[in-house]
């Protein structure tokens, strides 16, 4: 149990975990001092975790230098992502399960579906897109339900060379329709419907709105999930069952260059809609790998799993390529952590004698809330890794995490990383490191983590040391560029730190040399590990046409991490009331999506602008934290009278 005087007090991995784990304390010191020192020399050695069809003779061709922004790793060497997740494993494990599905209802049959059968399935679906005239280079959008075919359409891009970008099930129309012109996509491979937590989200007929907004020359592909009622466009759309049934189960894989895009993702930044994040095809894999078998330790034979949902990074990189690359048994979950009860997750822990369990703090803080007795009522005696990943969590999350779920047996793995990362950045690992309620504690192997002063750049050097977080040296999982806009990405991450790739977070580094995550210093939001651009729900507010102008900040949420706290300016002649609180809450969500919704609205009168007419965010900050004792500076406000009506109608008293 961990001490309560002393929550944040050092918890060293026990004897057997040490014996057993894949990396110990002085192996970590070797291996990273030797991975920092020479890393071409490092990456040539772990680039051979994945399966080449031509071996690379180049590892890593690197600039960071604004204007000329280059990432290249292992450029000469081809291969296939979808044969490195599949088919090299045919012959010594076919017969294992790759995929264990758990549907949203405990009530209905989980799935085991074989390599063999991954292969299968796989290779039907990519003969289907090329039937389709997906071909090399193409986009396709994938909007699932977390179900096996999610990971099928996945796979079935990379066989094909296509460049897949998947869209959270979760997002508008609206959102989806941007994304789909954005890439210009050939297909949209979707399911008539997606149960969650025992409700419905109507997919096929989100995709027609979002269609129907496009110029774009794209065809469905439309997976039967509920059979549910929709509707089918002649010519455009195509039911997938359909197809499988006289689709050939043989699709040779296709030879891709090392740096060939595996695809986009997009994710949100501090200003501007979504950026497409653009991730390689080797080295992407390679860092996919080795950090999901290093980190949660996996071993073989091992039964993992992620909660995310394949919608975002860490279901690409921790749910399909890096488990499957490693020929792992990764776990996919349809539903919510309380359907139908607060118990659902530990139950499918028991069900499936899951060893290694990767989730949110989010997550946790909801179900710690509900009461201890929904975990101890399961037997947890499989689990051995703990991982979570998201946001920073806090100590009374993790010690619950650590004292009721792991027993108090099972390292914490609290994972730092970014859509842009590909992978892990900061992390302990299980046999190496004594972990701290709260820190993501030690950079993974090749990444030279520099804490810089905010302002003048500089790097604080020793310890202990606060400022902002950039990484000084590439690593193989390090996104390419922005798609269709290598300038926004130069400028976006190597900007405001020359010479450096800059993250957006603050970090501390402490007296031992353990890094913290403090949070993001820029405009991004964090909600339920949900990453969100304050700009895009302010975007999506001014849309509105009773809105004059809005400005969105965050705010300590109990469970969500932070809340979305908007301040809204109505047209002149519009009347503040409860039914339009409604109104623009449910604008927003059918403009970006239900994770948008506000959390609270706040009439304002006007903003607090300087007198060149920049909103002050600092002050709205402070102001949505209900710590507006400590504004600040406000002498060079416009209109000092707006704090004070802000203040005294501020929403959040708590
Ligand atoms: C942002 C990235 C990486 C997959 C999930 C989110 C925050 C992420 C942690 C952590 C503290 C964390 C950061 C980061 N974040 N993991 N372990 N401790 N903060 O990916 O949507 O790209 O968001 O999430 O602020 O910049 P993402």
């Amino acid at each position: 149990m961990s001490n309560p005087h002393h929550p944040t007090h050092p918890h060293p991995p026990s004897p057997e975990v040490v014996a057993n784990a894949h990396v110990t304390a002085e192996q970590y010191e070797t291996m990273y001092a030797a991975s920092i020192a020479d890393p071409e020399g490092f990456w040539r050695e772990e680039g051979k975790r994945v399966d080449w069809i031509k071996p690379y003779s180049q590892v890593k061709d690197v600039d960071f230098t604004l204007g000329n922004v280059k990432i290249n790793w292992f450029a000469d060497g081809t291969l296939n992502a979808s044969a490195n997740c599949i088919d090299r494993h045919l012959a010594t494990r076919g017969d294992q399960t790759a995929i264990i599905w758990e549907p949203d209802s405990p009530e209905d049959d989980a799935k085991h579906i074989t390599y063999t059968e991954l292969h299968g399935h796989t290779c039907r679906m990519a003969n289907i897109l090329k039937g389709m005239g997906v071909t090399k280079g193409d986009r396709v959008v994938i909007y699932m339900p977390m179900i096996p075919e999610a990971a099928y359409a996945m796979l079935a891009c990379a066989r094909i060379g296509a460049i897949h970008s998947i869209v959270f099930a979760g997002f508008s129309p609206d959102a989806l329709a941007a994304r789909v012109t954005g890439s210009d996509a050939r297909v949209v491979i979707t399911a008539d419907e997606a149960p969650r937590g025992g409700k419905a989200t109507p997919l096929k007929t989100n995709a027609d709105k979002a269609l129907a907004k496009c110029d774009t020359d794209t065809k469905m592909l439309v997976v039967r999930r509920t059979g549910g009622d929709i509707a089918m466009t002649e010519g455009r759309d195509h039911w997938f069952h359909e197809l499988e049934a006289k689709a050939d189960a043989d699709c040779p894989p296709e030879e891709m260059a090392a740096e060939d895009p595996l695809f986009i993702l997009y994710t949100s930044g501090s200003t501007g809609q979504p950026k497409g994040v653009v991730h390689s095809t080797g080295g992407y894999l390679v860092y996919a790998a080795m950090t999901h078998e290093v980190t949660f330790d996996y071993h073989d034979g091992d039964i993992y799993w992620c909660t995310a949902d394949v919608g975002w990074v860490t279901g690409h990189s921790y749910i399909v390529y890096g488990p499957l690359a490693n020929g792992a048994t990764t776990l996919m979950f349809e539903g919510v952590p309380t359907y139908p009860d607060a118990s659902r997750f530990w139950q499918v822990c028991e069900k499936h004698k899951v060893n290694q369990f990767y989730t949110a703090p989010t997550a946790i803080r909801a179900l710690m809330g509900k009461g201890n007795e929904f975990v101890s009522k399961c037997d947890l005696s499989s689990l051995k890794v703990l991982g979570t990943v998201g946001e920073p969590i806090n100590p009374e999350a993790w010690n619950w995490y650590n004292d009721v779920v792991g027993g108090g047996r099972c390292p914490i793995v609290d994972t730092w990383w970014q859509t842009e990362t590909g992978g892990h950045l900061l992390t302990p690992l299980p046999g190496a490191h004594a972990t701290k309620p709260g820190a993501a504690m030690k950079p993974f192997f090749g990444i030279n983590p520099v804490i810089l002063e905010p302002t003048t750049g500089e790097v604080i050097e020793g310890n202990p040391a606060e400022g902002v977080l950039c990484i000084a040296d590439s690593w193989p999982g390090q996104m390419r560029s922005v798609w269709g806009d290598h300038e926004r990405f130069e400028k976006t991450y190597f900007s405001d730190y020359k010479g450096y790739y800059f993250s957006g977070d603050g970090c501390r580094r402490d007296a031992d040399g353990d890094y913290w995550i403090t949070g993001r210093v820029d405009d991004v939001i964090n909600v339920s590990g949900h990453r969100m651009g304050t700009a895009e729900v302010e975007s999506a507010l001014v849309a509105h046409p009773k809105v004059a102008e809005a400005a969105v900040v965050g705010y300590p949420h109990e469970v969500k991490g932070q809340g979305i706290y908007c301040y809204v300016t109505l047209m002149g002649g519009q009347e503040p009331s409860e039914e339009l609180r409604k109104e623009l809450r449910q604008w927003v969500r059918e403009e970006i999506g239900p994770i948008a919704s506000p959390d609270l609205i706040q009439w304002a009168p006007g903003l607090p602008k300087t007198r060149s007419g920049k909103i002050m965010r600092r002050i709205l900050r402070k102001i949505a934290e209900n710590d507006y004792g400590a504004l600040g500076d406000t002498s060079t406000l416009a209109e000092p009278a707006v704090v004070d009506d802000l203040i005294e109608n501020r929403m959040n008293r708590a």
